[in-house]
């Protein structure tokens, strides 16, 4: 006894790909029956269990704090001895080949603050279940592999909770004695339980409906609180457009006749595809002008978007098991990408999308935690829902539909979904519908699934005047990455043009692949050396390193009929002068110079890409460009520029500021682009030092009918110390504090902020009146902005790092989820000077010496330090 006391805390256990192994029972049908309560909700659950092949194993149903108050068995009550806890886990002994398992739990919603399970949010009752929260309502085996048919009834109080939903059909409803009323919700198609969701509260529905291709009709809802009605127009809209999109482009229909939307405050992520009930983080439903920028309402579509289309990839076909992750969200992330591009603008898009990728994911794989598409091991399921597996994932399916074709690529999609509707499949399903349906061999390709890191490209390219012929020879390397020392050459599709300079005319676009560590492309017929536009359209997620002079991206900038690369060129030129000029080398500002101009001048430009173009790489993405990221030369380098660029065209930048005012609010493409290039405008005019920068930002605060501007012109005034900047956070404080996806707001823009007292006060923040750790959504605003501030949270001070820490430690007993998402910039220590790095490192040892640290922070940590 006294030595299992002095034992030391449990390692958590590492899950591996190879143990996979088919489940021993199945559950063919569930009913659940829940008696809700904040306080104290009764769950009855009632599985018709099948064994699953010739074993003697006993059953095991997967449990997270959860007490069985009863169990049965082909409706005799077990004793207690017969059966026993595991691990949290339910294990009872069975004796024949089916049988009828009944279990009864209580829980308390209201103290449910991880928000896994049920739990209560702002007076609803909501849950999540996504990866392994269906164990904290019943139990069960929680795993995606076993399918079931939900049958739920609900009873609660009918005023505190009017509007009770669940997946599927409503069947029937009534009132009950004592104020209660009850529903029943059947869904018929059977689903893993990670897509069981069930809302109970005082919702108001904006209803709409959908007829489908095949003439079905599909009562849309979406529920929010009542105040939040006239905000859910533009969710609406996007729902409907994604549900034509999908038939369109995929020819998938919807399949249930009720799809219902619930948009909670209290959520761990965006939000979750539960089969016929989705239920959104409320900054991904909500949105009007007065609240919500452009950004926004994108955010708003673009997840719409992803989480309608799940219904075909993640529920009709789901993964097999948590390390096919991708499976379903590459593909989906994949899917909204292009459904917001043809709602938009495909280039801005694109250079969106990219700059995600590059922010997120290319930093992921630089660093300890990087892991392949498809993961081999892991210790907590929630730590590995990142930009790897969701917007690296995308990527892989974008080069096999690049290199499919769209005919041959959708014919593989047929194919998948054909072949494995109502099943859980893998990563590997999906590549050989694409092989099978696409007539393509992948092979090689499917190494992209399996080794981590970010493959190098080198290019070079030589030109053979007396021959007329071209030479590009291409290298790759694929970095060591923790577990994978050694990589193994990838395939790599490179969209390539060679650009004759006289003309300004390219010979057309040539798809290379590179298979092989280096290869040679020839190219004939040339009378002049052409310059070298490479994977246009970021056509593969690599980086690419090419010799090309400063004259030949400045060429690029202004004829390279490929938007993307048209934008990487101008942002390569910048790149190479600030890096040049943190590294002490004379550099050509004047090159940067003439192509903003020359790109801000061309009227035959979509206003939002030149927005996007003549914006200076952020001090992350020139840090990553560094052996050792040194923060405060970056911040020195790129202020010093965007001063220079401000002042040097500050009539540009008024003449821009004042032409884009526009004479009121639109969505339109081009009211939106001229917003985004007004903003930038604003920012090169106040960093140009001129007298009246800050009045004419506070002006654009003061007279923007639209949060686009509101936020910008307060985010450019935050950025400097003036009367201005006070007045402006004053009031947008006063005139937002009740609205609490607005508030975050005004969290974050001062969490962003270029001002070197920014540390100090995300400190003295944290300890605002409305700053709660209970809230994802603000706990973000203000630490995940603050972390997403280079040049601040890397003060030499150490201060940042300390705060940081200090979440991580209070949050982690709250809601674990949230805390480990805060490890990974701490985890970064190796790309640092030495002082900083051991600074990093002590805050990581210091939160990994907490006792009763939970799995996701133990893993995101001791993986940080080794
Ligand atoms: N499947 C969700 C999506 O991508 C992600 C998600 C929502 C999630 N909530 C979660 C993942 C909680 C893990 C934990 O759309
Ligand atoms: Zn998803």
């Amino acid at each position: 006894m006294a030595d299992m006391q002095s034992s030391p805390a449990a390692v958590p256990t590492i899950i591996r790909r190879e143990d996979y192994r088919p489940p021993d029972w199945l559950v063919p049908a569930i009913d659940l029956d829940f008696d809700l309560d904040a306080a104290a909700t009764q769950v009855k659950a009632t599985l018709g269990v099948s064994r699953n092949g010739a074993h003697d194993r006993p059953l095991r149903l997967d449990g997270d704090d959860l007490t069985p108050l009863r169990v049965s068995v082909d409706g005799q009550i077990l004793e207690e001895g017969q059966w026993h806890l595991d691990a949290g886990a339910l294990v009872i002994p069975l004796t024949g080949d089916t049988h009828q398992i009944e279990t009864l739990v209580e829980l308390t919603p209201a103290e449910n603050s991880k928000l896994m399970g049920l739990y209560a949010s702002g007076g609803l009752l909501c849950t999540q279940c996504e990866a392994e929260g269906f164990r904290r309502i019943t139990f069960f085996p929680d795993r995606p592999d076993i399918l079931s048919r939900y049958s739920v009834h609900m009873t609660a109080d009918k005023q505190l909770y009017p509007v009770l939903l669940a997946n599927g059909d409503p069947v029937g409803q009534g009132d009950l004695p004592g104020g209660r009323h009850w529903a029943r919700w059947t869904d018929p198609f059977p689903k893993p339980c990670y897509l069981f969701a069930l809302v109970a509260g005082d919702l108001a529905c904006n209803a709409d409906r959908f007829v489908t291709m095949s003439g079905r009709e599909v009562a849309l809802g979406i529920w929010v609180k009542e105040a939040d009605l006239p905000r859910t127009a533009h969710a609406m809209q996007a729902l409907k457009n994604s549900m034509a999109w999908d038939e369109r482009v995929y020819g998938r229909e919807y399949d249930l006749d009720v799809f219902n939307i619930v948009a909670v405050a209290d959520f761990n992520f965006g939000a979750m595809e539960n089969k016929g009930l989705n239920i959104f983080n409320s900054r991904y439903i909500l949105a009007d002008p007065d609240t919500a920028t452009d950004v926004d309402y994108d955010g708003v579509e673009g997840v719409v978007a992803h989480e309608y289309f799940h219904n075909w990839s993640g529920n009709r076909v789901t993964c097999r098991d948590w390390f096919q992750l991708s499976l379903k969200e590459g593909f989906t992330v994949f899917r909204d990408q292009n459904f917001s591009a043809d709602m938009g603008s495909h280039a801005v898009k694109r250079i969106e999308d990219v700059r995600i990728l590059r922010g997120a994911q290319f930093q992921e794989d630089q660093g300890p935690l990087a892991h392949p598409v498809r993961p081999e091991s892991y210790m907590e399921i929630s730590n590995f829902y990142t930009a790897t597996i969701y917007n690296k994932g995308a990527e892989l399916i974008r080069m096999m539909a690049l290199m499919l074709g769209p005919e041959r690529f959708r014919a593989g999609t047929d194919l998948y979904f054909e072949r494995h509707d109502g099943q859980a499949a893998t990563c590997e399903d999906f590549v050989i519908a694409m092989e099978e349906g696409g007539g393509i061999d992948l092979r090689q390709f499917r190494l992209w699934y399996e080794q981590a890191g970010t493959p190098r490209v080198r290019a070079l390219l030589a030109y053979d005047a007396a021959a007329g012929r071209a030479t590009l020879t291409l290298e790759q390397s694929v970095p060591p990455t923790p577990g994978q020392a050694d990589k193994e050459p990838m395939a790599i599709p490179l969209r390539t043009a060679l650009f004759d300079p006289a003309s300004g005319q390219s010979g057309g676009d040539h798809l290379l692949l590179l298979t092989e560590e280096r290869q040679n492309f020839i190219f004939e017929g040339l009378s002049a050396a052409p310059i070298l536009s490479i994977n246009r359209g970021f056509s593969a997620p690599v980086i690419v390193e090419t010799d090309r002079s400063q004259a030949d991206l400045a060429f690029l900038s202004a004829h390279d009929d490929d938007p993307f690369a048209r934008y990487e060129a101008m942002q390569q030129l910048m790149v190479n002068v600030l890096v040049g000029k943190i590294a002490g080398q004379p550099v050509d500002e004047d090159a940067v110079l003439a192509a903003i101009r020359n790109t801000a001048a061309d009227s035959a430009l979509d206003p939002a890409f030149v927005a996007e173009a003549i914006r200076l790489p952020s001090e992350a993405y020139l840090g990553d460009q560094m052996a050792i990221v040194d923060p405060d030369a970056i911040h020195a380098a790129r202020d010093g520029l965007q001063s220079r660029i401000g002042s040097e065209l500050e009539t540009l930048w008024r003449d821009i500021h004042a032409r884009t005012k526009a004479n009121g609010f639109s969505l339109s493409a081009a009211a939106k682009g001229a917003r985004k290039l007004r903003n930038t405008a604003l920012l090169y005019l106040a960093a140009s030092g001129a007298e009246d920068g800050a009045s004419v930002a506070f002006d654009q605060f003061d007279q923007a009918d639209n949060m686009t501007e509101r936020q910008a012109a307060l985010a450019t005034l935050a950025n400097g110390t003036s009367v201005e900047r006070d007045a402006a956070l004053d009031i947008f404080y006063q005139r937002y504090r009740s609205d609490a996806l607005t508030l975050d707001k005004w969290f974050q823009t001062q969490a962003f902020a270029f001002h070197a007292d920014t540390v100090d006060l995300v400190q003295e923040l944290a300890h605002h009146q409305d700053f709660s750790l209970g809230n994802p959504n603000r706990v973000r605003s203000l630490y995940g902005a603050f972390t997403g501030n280079q040049w601040a949270f890397h003060h030499p001070s150490g201060k940042g790092y300390r705060l940081v820490a200090d979440c991580v430690i209070a949050l982690d007993k709250l809601n674990p989820q949230t805390a480990a998402r805060l490890v990974p910039p701490l985890g970064r220590w190796k790309r640092f000077d030495a002082q900083r790095a051991g600074m990093m490192r002590a805050e990581l040892q210091r939160i990994l010496a907490e006792p009763g640290l939970s799995k996701d922070v133990t893993e995101q940590v001791s993986k940080s330090l080794e």
